[in-house]
C-alpha cells in the first residue's frame, strides 16, 4: 500500500525581523548573518498568535486545499517542543478550531525537532495498519524558536507551523518504508520546565548534528532497495535533497559532509555545483522564515512542492531530520506525477503578505510573548490568541473566518 503526504500546508507569522536590521542593532557584519548563517529574515510572532493558532491556520488551509471534511480524520498529532501547557496537548485546542470530530485520537509529541518527523512516521504507520479502511491522518508540527536576545542563537530565531494530510494514495509525496535513524543521549539544546527560551551549547549542537547525519545517511544506504552497484551512492539516486535547517548555512555543512561521506573526497567545484542542484532551491522559504524547529524539514518540503512540483513529477528525493538531545532520520520519498495538483502550499502567500519590524518592536514582543489580545488590522491568520482567563487559555476565529 503506497502511504505517504496528500497535502501540506505552510503558515507562519506576518511579522518579519530583516537580518541586517540586527546585525547593526547588535553590532556585527549583516553578511555574518545573511551569508555565514545565510539568514536573510525571521518569523516574529505578534501578540495574538502562538503555537495554537499557528498550528490550527495552517490545518485549517491544508483541509481546505485538499477538500477533505475535518470530521472525517482519524488521528490527529502536533509536534512542538514550545506548547503551551505540561498537560494539555497543542492539539485538542486545534481539534476543536478546525472542527474535527470526536471519534479521533489526539495527542502532542516531543523530541525537539525530530517531533515532526516522529509524528509523520507514526501517522504513516497508522494509515498503513488501517490498510482495509483507507483512513487519513492530521500531522501538525508547529513551534516559536527563541533563544535569549544578544545571545548567539538570537539570530537563528522563527516561527511557523505546517500541517500534513497523511493517507493512502498521496498526491504530495510517496513515503518509502526503509529509512535510517540515530539516536544518542547529547546536551546540545535543550530547555529547562521553568525557561521560555531554548539553551545551546552552539558548536556543539552542528557536531551532534553532522555526526547524526552521517550515522543516519549510512542505516539508510543499508537497507536500499535495490542494493546500490559497487561505485554508486545513494545520493546518485535522489534528485534533491531537504535538511532540517536551523538556518541555511547549516544545510550547506551538512551536504558537504553527506558527499565526503560517498565520495571520499570532493573539490569545492563539485560541492558547488551538487549544493546548487540538489539542497538550494528547497531553502528559499526557510532562508526567510528563520527556524521553526519541528516544522524546518517541512518548510523546505512545501517550498519544494510549491516551485517544482512539475520538475519533480516522477522522482526521488531526500529527506534529514534532527532533533537535538537527540535524534535523528535520513529517509526518502518520491514526488507523484500529479503532485503539481495540490497547488500553492502557502509558502509564497505567507511571504507575500509579510509586514517587516524594525529591532525595537521585535524586542518588545520577545520580552512579553505571546499575551493574546486584538490583532493587528492586517492579520493574516485565521485564529487569535485572546489571553489567558482563569488559567484558562481563549481562542477565536477572526471576523473573516466567521464570515466566510
Ligand atoms: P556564532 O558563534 O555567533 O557564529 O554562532 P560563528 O562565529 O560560528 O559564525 C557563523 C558563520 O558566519 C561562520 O561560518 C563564520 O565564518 C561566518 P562557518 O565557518 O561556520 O561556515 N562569518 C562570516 N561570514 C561572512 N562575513 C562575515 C562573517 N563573520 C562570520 N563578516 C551558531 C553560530 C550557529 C553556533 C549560533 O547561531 C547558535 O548557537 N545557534 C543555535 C544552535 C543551532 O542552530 N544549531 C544547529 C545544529 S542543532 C539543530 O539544528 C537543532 C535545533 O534546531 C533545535 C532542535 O532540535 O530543537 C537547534
Amino acid at each position: 500500500m503506497s502511504v505517504g503526504i496528500d497535502q501540506v500546508h505552510v503558515y507562519a507569522p506576518q511579522l518579519a525581523l530583516p537580518l541586517p536590521a540586527l546585525a547593526a542593532a547588535r553590532g556585527v557584519a549583516p553578511e555574518k548573518l545573511t551569508l555565514g548563517l545565510g539568514v536573510q529574515a525571521m518569523a516574529v510572532t505578534p501578540a495574538c498568535e502562538d503555537v495554537v493558532t499557528l498550528a490550527a491556520t495552517a490545518a485549517a488551509r491544508c483541509l481546505r486545499a485538499a477538500g477533505v471534511d475535518p470530521r472525517t480524520i482519524g488521528l490527529l498529532v502536533v509536534a512542538t517542543e514550545t506548547g503551551v501547557d505540561h498537560a494539555k496537548p497543542v492539539g485538542i485546542f486545534v481539534h476543536e478550531l478546525v472542527g474535527v470530530g470526536p471519534h479521533c485520537r489526539v495527542y502532542e509529541v516531543k523530541h525537539a525537532c525530530y517531533g515532526g518527523t516522529a509524528a509523520l512516521m507514526l501517522a504513516a504507520d497508522w494509515v498503513r495498519a488501517h490498510r482495509t479502511q483507507a483512513r487519513r491522518a492530521l500531522v501538525i508540527a508547529s513551534d516559536v524558536a527563541r533563544y535569549a536576545i544578544g545571545s548567539p542563537g538570537e539570530p537563528t530565531q522563527g516561527a511557523g507551523a505546517v500541517a500534513m494530510l497523511v493517507g493512502p494514495t498521496p498526491r504530495a509525496l510517496f513515503l518509502a518504508e526503509e529509512s535510517g535513524v540515530h539516536a544518542a543521549n547529547v546536551y546540545d539544546f535543550w530547555r529547562p520546565l521553568d525557561r521560555r527560551e531554548a539553551l545551546v551549547d552552539g558548536k556543539y549542537s552542528i557536531d551532534c548534528y553532522l555526526d547524526a547525519l552521517a550515522s543516519a545517511f549510512r542505516s539508510c544506504r543499508r537497507l536500499e532497495r535495490p542494493a546500490l552497484e559497487d561505485g554508486e551512492g545513494l545520493l546518485d539516486r535522489l534528485a534533491r535533497i531537504l535538511y532540517h535547517t536551523p538556518f541555511p548555512k547549516m544545510a550547506a555543512k551538512a551536504h558537504r559532509r553527506l558527499l565526503e561521506l560517498e565520495r571520499g573526497s570532493v573539490t569545492d567545484a563539485d560541492y558547488e555545483a551538487s549544493y546548487h542542484a540538489l539542497v538550494a532551491p528547497g531553502l528559499t522559504g526557510v532562508a526567510q522564515i528563520g527556524n521553526t524547529y519541528t516544522a524546518s524539514l517541512y518548510v523546505c518540503l512545501a517550498t519544494l512542492l510549491e516551485d517544482e512540483a512539475r520538475v519533480l513529477a516522477g522522482r526521488r528525493i531526500g529527506l534529514f531530520s534532527y532533533g537535538s538531545g537527540c535524534c535523528a532520520e535520513f529517509f526518502t520519498g518520491t514526488v507523484p506525477t500529479g503532485a503539481v495538483a495540490i497547488g500553492p502550499t502557502g509558502v509564497r502567500e505567507t511571504l507575500a503578505r509579510r509586514t517587516l519590524v524594525d529591532v525595537p518592536a521585535y524586542e518588545e514582543l520577545l520580552r512579553h510573548g505571546e499575551r493574546g489580545g486584538e490583532p493587528p488590522a492586517d492579520f493574516a491568520g485565521d485564529f487569535v490568541f485572546r489571553g489567558i482567563r482563569n488559567d484558562r487559555r481563549m481562542y477565536a476565529p477572526t471576523r473573516e473566518v466567521l464570515a466566510a
